[in-house]
């Protein structure tokens, strides 16, 4: 049996409907295995592979053995997934790469410039320990942490269009504001993310004016990951001890900081 191999990180449609097209064209058992190196481990890349094969009875995942044929499959679609484009995953992983946030890091690297970047991976450490303190979902925190600003170096022009054609009601805030929102559009349209937790704090990051304890959580990591240039004692205090009121002491504390800045009330 000849053996299709790639490295499968992820399998994405484009491979399996290659690997469709062979059984089409010569009527044989199809066969794939996974090779090389990969961001995700050999066990967890091949897992993958199972799950979108298995409406396939014709398509078998195998660990391949010395005197095997085996042919590469040409795709460009694995490093598209890596950068955050999870619809040209194939059908039927999509909610395994989004459950186990697999490739968010990837995501966050490709989509930001490396400075945004770092930051996002410090705010997700920083909502990581919160949820933890808290007694919440800790992955979800790190997830929304890394993903918050997946939108931020997108030009206004084309947060513009974006907002225009899906919350025009937007527009009318100031465009430092709008990547919050084109963050959510973007999550929902490229990385197929349809979570209403990662969602809403998401939208609520910059203004704080969500209500949900993971709102206050993203909202608070964002403004007191290690690389804020001020002190953060009281805010991770009063945060450590109750959510709601350490988002309402980061808040009050950022209205004040714009007001000394521009000499104004926000
Ligand atoms: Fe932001
Ligand atoms: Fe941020």
């Amino acid at each position: 049996m000849i053996i299709y191999t790639a490295p499968f990180d992820p399998i994405t449609d484009d491979e399996l409907q290659q690997l469709k097209n062979y059984h089409k064209e010569t009527g044989k058992q199809i066969a794939l295995a996974v090779v090389g190196d990969g961001i995700l481990n050999y066990d967890k890349r091949k897992e993958l592979c199972m799950r979108a094969c298995n409406p396939y009875h014709y398509l078998h995942v195998v660990d391949i053995k010395q005197d095997d044929t085996c042919i590469a499959l040409q795709s460009e679609t694995e490093s598209e997934v890596r950068k955050g484009y999870f619809y040209l995953s194939a059908k039927g992983i999509h909610k395994i790469l989004l459950e186990n946030g697999y490739y968010f890091e990837e995501v966050t690297k490709a989509q930001c410039n490396p400075k945004r970047a770092a930051h996002s991976v410090r705010v997700a450490h920083t909502a990581f320990k919160l949820a933890k303190i808290h007694h919440l979902d800790e992955q979800l925190a790190y997830q929304m942490g890394l993903l918050h600003d997946v939108t931020k170096k997108m030009c206004d022009e084309e947060g513009y269009q974006l907002l225009s054609h899906f919350r025009p009601e937007v527009l009318k805030l100031d465009p430092a504001i709008w990547h919050s929102y084109t963050a959510v559009i973007w999550l929902k349209q490229n990385l197929c993310c349809y979570n209403k937790k990662i969602l809403q704090a998401i939208q609520h990051h910059t203004l704080g004016d969500g209500n949900s304890a993971y709102d206050h959580i993203l909202y608070i990591a964002d403004k007191i990951e290690p690389g804020r240039q001020y002190d953060v004692t009281m805010h991770t205090k009063i945060a450590e001890r109750n959510l709601k009121q350490g988002a309402e002491y980061v808040l009050a504390d950022a209205k004040k900081y714009i007001l000394e800045k521009e000499g104004k009330h926000v």
